[in-house]
């Protein structure tokens, strides 16, 4: 190859949550459960798998104890995580097994307010409690930046608001940020740009890529990454997803093509693609409809294993 990538990255689930909390339909507790099983079966080291957000804005994750109360110090699971926006969202994901959690705030003012009903400033001034609890508690913390690459409201987003903003949730404590592309409008070229600013300031070992695949350039994008020495990447199994307060926002990056394109690279995930189809399958049928990831549509035609039958399927039909 005329360029060098690195040898492993670790793929971070967000399907679970990023995907399940855009859809209208609320899946039973126990499909979710199931779902997650299967990702973990497929060698995904890290899913979040709900958020502990206020259940009347994203009605989809209300199930966000059950579910964690279900997967509770399963030792054949990864480490698991959940959104919280705040020092309930904590408090309830502390109760409830998590040992991580990531929080989210906006490069722009108008997305973080439509999106958890604060200003950016008063977002830091209430993560500052949840960090301390964290630090106290020996609970790990990941934070996203969202509309990294535009914003729904006001178009473009300044690198020096995306830097300030990466800076001071480090400075917080988050062991990571994820810069996410929340709307899909990156192309390679700005986030060349992007992640040279960065990367003069943050080591990339404590960035992570976050993409949305609205117009097709999710997976471009990761490859300027890997190019330029990001580790780690979200994706979402059959690129379900979006954020229901960010119009047009459409699926996530899918996983499988994520997956399908790292192995073509010769670069260690420790992810069975055959296994994540399995999962992708099982979600498109709890969904009953296609999921628009290419490489699980490409993949399912060759797939022989049995998806296993919904909750729905076995105990309400
Ligand atoms: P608010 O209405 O301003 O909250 O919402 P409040 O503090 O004024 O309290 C109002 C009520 O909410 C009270 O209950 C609180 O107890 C309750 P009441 O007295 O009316 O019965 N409340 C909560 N309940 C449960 N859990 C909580 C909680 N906090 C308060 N944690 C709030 C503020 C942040 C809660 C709300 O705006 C919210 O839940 N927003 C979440 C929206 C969301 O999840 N958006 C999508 C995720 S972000 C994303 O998709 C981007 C990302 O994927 C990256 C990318 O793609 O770029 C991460
Ligand atoms: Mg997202």
């Amino acid at each position: 190859m005329a360029f060098s990538v690195p040898e492993r990255v670790r793929v971070y689930e967000v399907g679970p949550r990023d995907g399940l909390q855009n859809e209208s339909a609320f899946l039973a507790t126990e499909d979710k459960a199931r779902l997650i099983e299967l990702l973990a079966a497929a060698g995904l080291p890290a899913i979040e798998i709900t958020s502990f957000v206020n259940p009347r804005w994203i009605p989809p994750l209300a199930d966000a104890e059950n579910l964690s109360a279900m997967l509770r110090d399963r030792a054949d699971l990864p480490r698991l995580t959940a959104l919280v926006p705040n020092e309930k969202g904590l408090e309830r994901a502390l109760a409830n097994g998590l040992r991580e959690v990531a929080v989210f705030m906006s490069a722009s003012e108008s997305h973080n307010k439509r999106n958890i009903n604060k200003t950016r400033a008063e977002a830091y001034a209430a993560f500052e409690p949840v960090f301390a609890t964290c630090r106290s508690a020996g609970v790990a913390v990941r934070a996203y930046v969202s509309v990294v690459w535009g914003c729904p409201y006001e178009g473009n987003v300044s690198a020096e608001a995306v830097l300030e903003t990466t800076q001071r949730l480090l400075d917080l404590g988050a062991y990571e940020v994820s810069l996410g592309d929340t709307i899909g409008v990156g192309t390679p070229g700005q986030t060349s740009d992007l992640l040279e600013r960065l990367l003069a300031r943050v080591p990339a070992s404590q960035l992570a890529m976050h993409m949305h695949d609205t117009r097709g350039t999710a997976l471009a994008n990761c490859l300027v990454g890997l190019q330029m020495g990001i580790t780690t990447f979200d994706a979402s199994v059959g690129g379900l997803g979006g954020c229901p307060y960010a119009p047009g926002a459409s699926g996530n990056l899918a996983t499988e093509d994520l997956v399908y394109m790292l192995n073509g690279l010769g670069i260690d995930s420790g992810v069975d693609l055959d296994r994540l189809v399995v999962a992708g399958l099982f979600a498109q049928s709890l969904l009953g409809r296609p999921l628009p990831g290419r490489a699980l549509r490409a993949l399912a035609a060759t797939c022989t294993t049995a998806i296993p039958p919904s909750h729905a399927d076995q105990f309400h039909r």
